[in-house]
């Protein structure tokens, strides 16, 4: 492994395409990624929770149409410590094509698929050990949720191993679902090349990860209690996360999904120069003042 030997993943794809067909007439004109839980951009949450897990590179693959908003919004990332790079995704052909897309971004490196509408808070460890100990294969992980037919389900046998893995089942195998959330070995560009479009006519991620199953290739981490995981993208799960980082916030005064607090904290904003550089382009508001609480506190600590 190459740099921090501590960390077995170190690149993501954050994918942030897609029609966003059930947010219209939302998406009419613009990404669904780029639209507001509560009082962020949704992809602000799947960046902050990816550099709270020590990823420090990034692909972001949106369409050709919103690509330059999201260069406005993120840039390249410098200003977060980060390395932020863009690829476009020209229609809506499915999540596994994202890989395809970042195959020389990956290059002969494990890395991480997040999906852009995914948000996850809460306890992180989990999912913090299995980025440190991924080798090889694929990595899921697997979420209780209440209406599992609306994700990527898993079954289990007798051992608990994972046995099945089932994009939207009329009849789930478990309440586990998928999260938009997985890691893969370098294999997965050439594996997700080979897949057969599904009927709605996408490369479906649920076909890629049956692939390395079959093989037995396929681990899987259950998630649980003591975190949350959000999706967002249809209006009431869009509203739902509102609700619950607006109770969060408004309780605790902290924020969720900040990446200038996340920069700061995770030491990559070390100097006054720094910070002068990440806030400059930050207007008045209660976003800055936000911004600049969490660096007098880390200041008067050090
Ligand atoms: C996609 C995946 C599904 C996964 C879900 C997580 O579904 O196909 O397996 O559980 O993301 O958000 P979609 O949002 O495209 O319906």
């Amino acid at each position: 492994m190459k740099g921090n030997t501590d960390m077995a993943v170190e690149k993501a794809i954050v994918l942030a395409g897609g029609a966003g067909t059930r947010l219209y007439p939302m998406t009419a004109v613009g990404s669904k990624q780029l639209l507001p839980v509560y009082n962020k951009p949704m992809i602000y949450y799947s960046i902050s929770t990816l550099m709270l897990l020590g990823i420090r590179k990034f692909l972001v693959i949106t369409t050709p149409l919103d690509i330059d908003r999201f260069k406005a919004l993120l840039g390249d990332g410098t200003k977060w410590k980060i390395e932020i790079s863009y690829a476009s995704q020209s229609a809506p052909r499915g999540i596994a094509e994202a890989l395809i897309i970042g195959r020389e971004f990956q290059a002969r490196d494990s890395l991480v698929l997040m999906l852009g509408d995914n948000i996850f808070y809460g306890k992180l460890d989990r999912i913090r050990q299995a980025f440190k100990s991924f080798k090889d294969g694929a990595l899921v992980f697997g979420y209780p949720v209440k209406n599992p037919s609306r994700y990527g389900v898993l079954g289990f046998g007798p051992d608990g191993r994972v046995e099945s893995i089932e994009e939207k089942p009329r009849e789930p195998k478990s309440r586990y679902a998928v999260p938009g959330l997985y890691i893969y070995d370098s294999t997965a560009p050439e594996r997700a090349a080979s897949l057969d479009p599904s009927g709605r006519g996408e490369l479906e991620i649920t076909d890629l990860n049956k692939g390395y199953l079959v093989q037995g290739q396929l681990e899987a981490t259950l998630l649980g209690r003591g975190m949350a995981w959000l999706d967002a993208g249809t209006f009431m799960s869009l509203l739902d996360a509102t609700r619950f980082i607006e109770a969060v916030e408004s309780r605790q005064g902290l924020m969720i999904g900040c990446v200038e607090e996340v920069a700061i904290k995770q030491g990559l904003i070390k100097t006054g120069e720094d910070y002068e550089r990440m806030v400059e382009s930050i207007p008045s508001g209660p976003y800055r003042s936000y911004v600049e609480m969490v660096w007098r506190e880390m200041s008067a600590r050090t």
